[in-house]
């Protein structure tokens, strides 16, 4: 079901606070260096970053967020407010994303899906299957560290 009075804009500066607590009703608020106000202000002013929200009448209740590197698109973070879930909004931000990332040249587009298995609260491999995304045998790594990875350069 799509829901009619739901629009999909870009995000704006102004957006932040509330995008910060639709993450934090879906308990995947983790870091406000990586997922804060300051950090999306930042993030909205990269050229290569597509960043939706999606409306009713009154509210932001759901945002969409990557960026991508001339040939591959790939989404990090992806939340709609729990009392809209299961309407269609989702699948409404994840298209627009696509078709904004197909229209600047992306040929593929990814993401690391939350599956509850690393400590998280959410499962949402279902909802990007019925999207048409595969799992692909790959293993997400990240150094926590970037000042100790490049001390002494
Ligand atoms: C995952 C999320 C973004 C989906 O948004 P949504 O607006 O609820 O999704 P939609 O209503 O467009 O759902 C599309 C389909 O996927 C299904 N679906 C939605 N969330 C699902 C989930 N977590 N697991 C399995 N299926 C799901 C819906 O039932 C619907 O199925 P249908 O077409 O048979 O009716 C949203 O539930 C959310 O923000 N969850 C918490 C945060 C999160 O997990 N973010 C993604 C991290 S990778």
């Amino acid at each position: 079901m799509t829901r009619s009075n739901i629009s999909i804009r870009k995000a704006r500066k102004s957006d932040a606070p509330r995008m910060v607590e639709i993450m934090e009703s879906n308990h995947h608020y983790y870091t406000p260096e990586v997922d804060g106000i300051e950090a999306i202000a930042r993030q909205l002013k990269m050229r290569h970053n597509v960043i939706l929200v999606a409306t009713d009448s009154e509210n932001v209740v759901g945002f969409v967020l990557g960026t991508w590197d001339g040939a591959r698109a790939f989404l990090f973070k992806m939340s709609v407010h729990p009392d809209f879930q299961k309407q269609g909004i989702g699948t409404m931000l994840v298209k627009e994303a696509a078709c904004q990332y197909r229209d600047m040249g992306a040929v593929t587009i990814g993401l690391s899906a939350a599956d509850g298995t690393g400590g998280e609260q959410n499962n949402a491999v279902g909802f990007w299957e019925k999207l048409g995304f595969e799992q692909i045998p790959a293993r997400l790594m990240i150094n926590f560290e970037i000042e100790k990875l490049t001390e002494g350069n």
